[in-house]
């Protein structure tokens, strides 16, 4: 195991060119390292890339792999383990998530300010391996506040509760309106996984939600893949300019 200097970064549905930018980079297809499981999702690359930003190392995973492929929720998190193993101290992540709350816009960046799992799974489940993490870890700050904090410093005003759902059809404007009751302002098909596999391990995580669409029913018109990419493709240089500004200042 490396030293514990990195901080890692899962890049969500089409905010993958991230990864192009670094310095010093290494790429390892996620196909060449054994138990990662390899995305089959539209607009997900699919390898690790390590290198640097100025005097930050990073390990990005570009790209990620979702319930909805039929990946299991240990599978969907083994990249945190990996990650941790090569040198992960922290970790922010990023999605594209359908926007609840009315006061969003298609475009905004909002930080996670916590989150609600409707996935029906947990990558927990199963015998607790005690050299990771507690039985029962706690999740009262799954998403830093001292990161927040910084996040906000860095222009991110938005922030909101993520609801998790496995996918893959979109919800229905009867479930976005669940949603929105239940104290969802953001939902999406990813990060949850992740983010609590971070948490059993002590790990301090970020997260940032590019608002793709508004959810189903909000606004007269279908949801669609291709407007999740597009917005995606549309804010992404936005988005690596605000996690440049973060990084240096996570410690
Ligand atoms: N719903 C679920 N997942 C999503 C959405 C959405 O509207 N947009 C991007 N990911």
């Amino acid at each position: 195991m490396s030293d514990p200097s990195k901080i890692g970064v899962i890049l969500g549905s089409g905010l993958g060119s991230f990864a192009h930018t670094l310095e010093k980079r290494k790429e390892t297809p996620y196909s060449d390292i054994p138990g990662w499981p390899v995305s089959t999702a539209i607009g997900h690359a699919g390898k690790l890339v390590t290198g640097w930003l100025g005097d930050t190392e990073l390990i990005v995973a570009a790209g990620r792999a979702h319930l909805y492929e039929g990946y299991t929720a240990q599978q969907v998190a083994y990249p945190i383990r990996e990650m941790m193993y090569r040198g992960m101290r922290t970790l922010v992540v990023t999605n594209a998530a359908g926007g609840i709350n009315l006061g969003y816009k298609p475009g905004d960046l909002v930080l996670i300010s916590d989150h609600i799992n409707l996935m029906g799974v947990n990558p927990l489940t199963g015998p607790n391996d005690a050299s990771f993490g507690p039985r029962f870890p706690d999740m009262s700050e799954a998403y830093s506040r001292e990161y927040r904090e910084i996040a906000r410093q860095a222009g991110v005003l938005k922030e909101g509760v993520y609801a998790a759902v496995p996918g893959p059809s979109y919800e229905t404007p009867a479930e976005i309106r669940y949603l929105r009751t239940i104290g969802a302002d953001l939902v999406g098909m990813s990060t949850v996984p992740e983010v609590i596999a971070a948490n059993h391990m002590g790990i301090k995580v970020l997260g940032i939600s590019c608002v793709t669409n508004m959810a189903a029913g909000i606004l007269p018109q279908k949801l669609s893949h291709a407007e999740v990419m597009e917005t995606g493709d549309r804010v992404k240089d936005t988005l690596a300019a605000l996690l440049r500004a973060i990084f240096p200042k996570l410690k």
